[in-house]
């Protein structure tokens, strides 16, 4: 079955923009789930721009009254790593981090030996705090990336997806995309490794995907939280979920 992540940052950075405790987060997680999302995803970036500390273990009492997983997005800094480990959540993405980016701009360059080498002592840590743990790793679909991953300690990849996003949504051509999409799905399952998506996606982008049953997860957000403001939460996730379904 496809899974749904719903990724809640951008509840919270409504609220930090106003510096009002509304909208919740808690509230948030509790209608996503309520209405057929399959895990929420949270970022606890170092700047704190959305997600605070208090909202990572509020969510997940949450997430673990409905028996569904919290996906903890991280950067490897040692501060959050150390977080990530008390809070103990079922899945941990690792993305890259940078402080000037709007949002988190493309996959891990696990090509470079410096961040290779923080990416896996990070992983091997967090996998000694907590044997249950599931780790996914943010990446490109590039095969040598891809062969990196497969070194690491982990259960999975999301490939960042933005850039063929943007392409569907600019009305570009995407086959590129979708032919890249097929062969790191064909390389996951090779290496054993989980085929996640996630970044950009709209209701449009995904079902492109869905009906190629190229991913058996997606993490999307800002999409879901934009289109709310005219359907509501619970709708629109709602239908994302029966499209998801329909595969
Ligand atoms: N997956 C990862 C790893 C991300 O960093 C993000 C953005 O926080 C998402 C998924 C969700 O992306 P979007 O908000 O663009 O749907």
């Amino acid at each position: 079955m496809v899974r749904l992540g719903v990724n809640i940052d951008h509840v919270a950075t409504l609220r930090q923009a106003r510096g009002e405790p509304y909208p919740s987060v808690v509230d948030a997680a509790y209608t996503c789930l309520d209405h057929g999302a399959d895990q929420i995803t949270i970022h606890l970036r170092e700047d704190r721009r959305h997600i605070q500390d208090t909202d990572v273990e509020a969510v997940h009492l949450v997430t673990k009254k409905f028996g569904k997983p919290l996906n903890l997005e991280i950067g490897v800094a040692p501060e959050i790593v150390d977080i990530a480990m008390a809070t103990r959540p079922d899945w941990i993405c690792v993305v890259p981090e940078n402080r000037e980016e709007k949002t988190t701009e493309g996959g891990l360059d696990l090509l470079n030996p410096k961040t290779f080498e923080k990416v896996k002592a990070a992983c091997e840590k967090l996998k000694a705090n907590d044997e249950q743990l599931k780790i996914s790793l943010f990446v490109e679909a590039n095969e040598e990336v891809l062969r990196k991953c497969a070194e690491i300690n982990c259960d999975a990849v999301e490939i960042h997806t933005g850039d063929y996003a943007r392409a569907h949504l600019n009305g570009e051509d995407i086959a590129s995309y979708i032919e890249q999409y097929e062969r790191s799905k064909s390389l996951c399952a090779e290496l054993g490794l989980g085929h996640h998506a996630g970044h950009g996606l709209t209701g449009q982008s995904v079902k492109e995907l869905v009906e190629k049953n190229l991913f058996v997860e997606y993490n999307i957000g800002n999409w879901i939280i934009c289109q709310s403001v005219f359907d509501g939460l619970s709708k629109v996730v709602e239908n994302l979920k029966e499209e998801l379904q329909s595969k």
